[in-house]
């Protein structure tokens, strides 16, 4: 049933405020940061608490058409037109580089200024699809990561740290951690 602490929740403060400055200091204009729903919502939303310049958020939704076909399809699109602005693409983790490979794609077409990419983690291991990551918080070995976030079965994304679990315990139980983390 092991559980680990693989990045701490200071650490991932840390890191994230260096992102956010990085970010800044190369669109001193502003920029428009999309985050794909859901996993990165705690990481959008530390990021964007320590920019200085002006920021806009907005949120894309993706869905696999069957697992592991690696084809997705967006089930919500952004509010905003990002033609001729400066985009920042945020995602909490690419993994085989498939949804991120379709996302800027589908952002590329739509005509801004820059597109760019920033992860919290980066499982470079698992790739299948080439893709560039212009700002990675993380590189992580091939590990099953929960926490900050990020779910199994839409449990376990109120952690404050990125923990490493073990995907056949949660696959036999879904709430194995539950007790450990939430006390119960
Ligand atoms: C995760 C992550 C990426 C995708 C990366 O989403 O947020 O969107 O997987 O995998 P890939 O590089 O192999 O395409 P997930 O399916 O866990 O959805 P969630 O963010 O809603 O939890």
């Amino acid at each position: 049933m092991a559980l680990r602490v693989l990045i701490p929740a200071e650490v991932l403060r840390e890191r994230v405020a260096r992102l956010a400055a990085q970010i800044c200091s190369d669109h001193p204009d502003g920029v428009v940061l999309v985050a794909v729903l859901k996993g990165s919502a705690l990481f959008l939303a530390d990021l964007i608490r320590t920019m200085t310049v002006p920021v806009q958020v907005d949120f894309l939704a993706v869905s696999s058409y069957a697992a592991g076909t690696g084809r997705v399809r967006l089930v919500k699109d952004l509010d905003a037109d990002i033609s001729g602005r400066d985009v920042v693409l945020v995602e909490d983790i690419v993994d085989t580089g498939l949804t991120l490979t379709y996302l800027h794609g589908e952002l590329a077409r739509r005509g801004p200024r820059s597109l760019s990419v920033c992860s919290l983690l980066d499982k470079s291991c698992r790739r299948i699809v080439p893709i560039t990551v212009r700002y990675v918080g993380f590189e992580i070995g091939d590990e099953f990561v929960i926490g900050y976030g990020m779910d199994y079965a839409e449990r376990y994304r109120n952690v404050g740290a990125v923990l490493a679990g073990e995907l056949d315990v949660l696959r036999h139980d879904p709430d194995a951690y539950v007790a450990e983390l939430f006390g119960r």
